[in-house]
């Protein structure tokens, strides 16, 4: 096959890119990028890598978390509205925050019988009371509560969890106890897990992944994966993620939403929805905003109500 022909001047605008990476990963990004871009041409019968396919392939290819890095070399006067958009975020009147939410499962409409008493567990690992996280599982929880369930909400950074200390005691075949760090997860927090019908898991990005509160927390139920388990996480529950950040980019993060899911299945817990909140800017470094959005709550009290149905 002849080699692909790429639009004059658009192999320096690559390179030019690719300059927002340090040099000693620059050229991994680089071929990822010149790869995915030449197999769009060549999947659309393209002789050519226009300019429309390159952007196309950058989208594809990174993580759209890196986006404030991509605009400074594809459209500097967006980055530059964005940058003022955010300095500004105090002015915003209450309810013009520029705030999304994207909810994954489509939602069931189910309207089948509940049977009361569904245990819900709820964490949030955002140190803002009141915050968005936190008012979206509000509205999560008065949907379960309103149904019969039993809900509690727990904030993580309220909690002594220590790090995993990486001593492996829960990898023993003779394991006598799911983790030897003494501390509230020990206490009573692997306990809680074992009861809950439904799990609850929310977070805001920051620096472009969950905060290090989720991280900590998340570490702690590597346990679950030792196969000599007696008291292995029972099967069966069903999961939440809520995810909220400021980037206006309504997919922004969810690659880490994703790792958070793949990682809350492989300790025995299904998501079956999942609710992200972006662009939360506005007075007091948006905290809480998402209150000024009526239809954002009702979605994500409908999301819950849809969540118990599905326990
Ligand atoms: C230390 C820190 C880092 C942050 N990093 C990001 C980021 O990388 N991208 C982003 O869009 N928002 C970032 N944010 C903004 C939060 O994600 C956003 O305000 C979120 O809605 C906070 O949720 P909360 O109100 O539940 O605390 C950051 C906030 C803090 C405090």
């Amino acid at each position: 096959m002849d080699r692909l022909q790429w639009q004059a001047g658009l192999m320096e605008k690559t390179d030019a890119l690719c300059e927002i990476f340090p040099a000693v990963i620059r050229n991994r990004w680089r071929q990822r990028l010149i790869y995915n871009a030449e197999k769009i041409a060549a999947y659309e019968g393209s002789s050519t890598v226009t300019d429309d396919i390159l952007w196309r392939s950058v989208y594809e290819v990174f993580p759209s978390g890196y986006e404030p890095l991509i605009l400074r070399v594809k459209d500097l006067e967006a980055m530059k509205a964005y940058a003022a958009a955010s300095r500004d975020q105090e002015k915003l009147e209450p309810g013009a925050e520029p705030v999304t939410i994207t909810r994954w499962s489509g939602g069931t409409g189910a309207a089948a019988p509940v049977a009361p008493g569904k245990k819900i567990l709820a964490v949030n690992s955002s140190p803002r009371k009141g915050g968005n996280t936190d008012v979206m599982i509000d509205e999560l929880l008065r949907a379960c509560a309103d149904n019969g369930a039993e809900v509690e909400k727990l904030y993580l950074g309220d909690l002594n969890i220590k790090p995993c200390s990486g001593c492996r005691a829960c990898r023993k075949v003779d394991v006598k106890t799911i983790c030897a760090v003494k501390d509230d997860m020990t206490e009573f927090m692997y306990d809680k897990m074992y009861r809950m019908d439904g799990f609850i898991a929310g977070f805001p990005i920051y620096t472009a992944r969950e905060n290090a509160i989720m991280a900590n927390f998340m570490d702690r139920w590597d346990c679950f994966a030792n196969p000599f388990l007696t008291r292995r996480m029972p099967g069966g529950k069903k999961g939440v993620v809520v995810c909220s950040w400021m980037w206006s980019n309504p997919v922004a993060y969810d690659n880490i939403v994703e790792n958070m899911v793949i990682l809350l299945r492989l300790h025995g817990v299904e998501t079956t929805e999942v609710l992200t909140l972006s662009g939360t800017r506005g007075k007091k470094h948006g905290k809480g905003v998402v209150k000024n959005h009526p239809g954002i709550l009702h979605t994500a009290y409908q999301s819950g109500i849809d969540f118990l149905h599905g326990l």
